[in-house]
């Protein structure tokens, strides 16, 4: 089995200040484990103060979001370069959030998977069906969908560089997670098709689950061998929390 991947998605929370007042609480508690890696995204504007404190320890930084050309007369877009530079290891793309609040298309999503990559960042594309594409039967549809689109052009060895994240766009931030046979079946579905597409190993594919994780849902969700880590927002700017489920991610919790 993969090393699983805690990543905490802060979204806009945090000033400079906090942000560094909420690593070091992390940092403090947490006690790395061989078998988790725990990421954290900060708002870009923390990035760099973040990274600072976590040179000595094997917490690895994300952003969430970054722009798909490396320059050029884009305002207020951040490149691939510039995260690079800033010590991120992981980029978060293609967030339910990005494409419902902000309209990103599948297209888009894609042409900044290839433009991390190409700097040697690692993508995590995130996917996930809407309430009612679930109930009307469309999940499987809707999630082949993005992942032939996300991950068009690329070839074998970019896949293993890129970790998938499932989040049902109807548990994010809600509290109401997806059960663990829910997540396990869509997640199967991603992985026989990520597999057979691009002749990979299942084994090798790395697919998180997100969609209000906490510490009270966690030890339930990994206990899927399918789930191979989670991706958490609100659980994530609690320090406690975010540590207590990278403790119940170690495979021998
Ligand atoms: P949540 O967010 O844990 O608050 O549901 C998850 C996410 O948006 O990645």
């Amino acid at each position: 089995m993969p090393k699983r991947i805690i990543v905490g998605n802060w979204k806009m929370h945090k000033t400079i200040s906090q942000a560094e007042a909420l690593i070091r609480q992390i940092i403090e508690l947490y006690q790395p484990d061989p078998s988790v890696e725990l990421a954290v995204a900060p708002p870009f504007v923390a990035l760099e103060s973040v990274n600072r404190l976590l040179t000595t320890t094997p917490i690895k930084l994300a952003a969430q979001n970054v722009c798909g050309k490396n320059e050029g007369a884009f305002t207020g877009e951040i490149s691939p370069p510039m995260l690079q530079e800033l010590g991120c290891h992981y980029v978060i793309l293609g967030h339910s959030e990005r494409r419902h609040l902000f309209g990103e298309t599948d297209q888009a999503i894609n042409e900044k998977v290839h433009a991390a990559l190409q700097q040697g960042l690692q993508p995590i594309l995130c996917i996930g069906e809407r309430l009612e594409e679930r109930e009307s039967d469309q999940t499987h549809s809707v999630i082949q969908h993005q992942l032939q689109r996300g991950l068009a052009g690329l070839e074998a060895k970019d896949l293993e560089n890129l970790t998938l994240a499932y989040e049902p766009v109807w548990a994010i931030g809600t509290g109401k997670a997806a059960t663990v046979d829910q997540a396990s079946e869509v997640h199967s579905a991603i992985r026989s098709s990520v597999a057979t597409g691009w002749k990979l190993n299942p084994e090798h594919i790395r697919i998180l689950y997100g969609g209000s994780v906490t510490a009270d849902n966690a030890q339930t969700l990994f206990q899927s061998p399918q789930i191979n880590g989670a991706l958490v927002g609100k659980a994530c700017l609690n320090s406690e929390s975010f540590v207590k489920i990278a403790q119940l991610a170690a495979l021998d919790s």
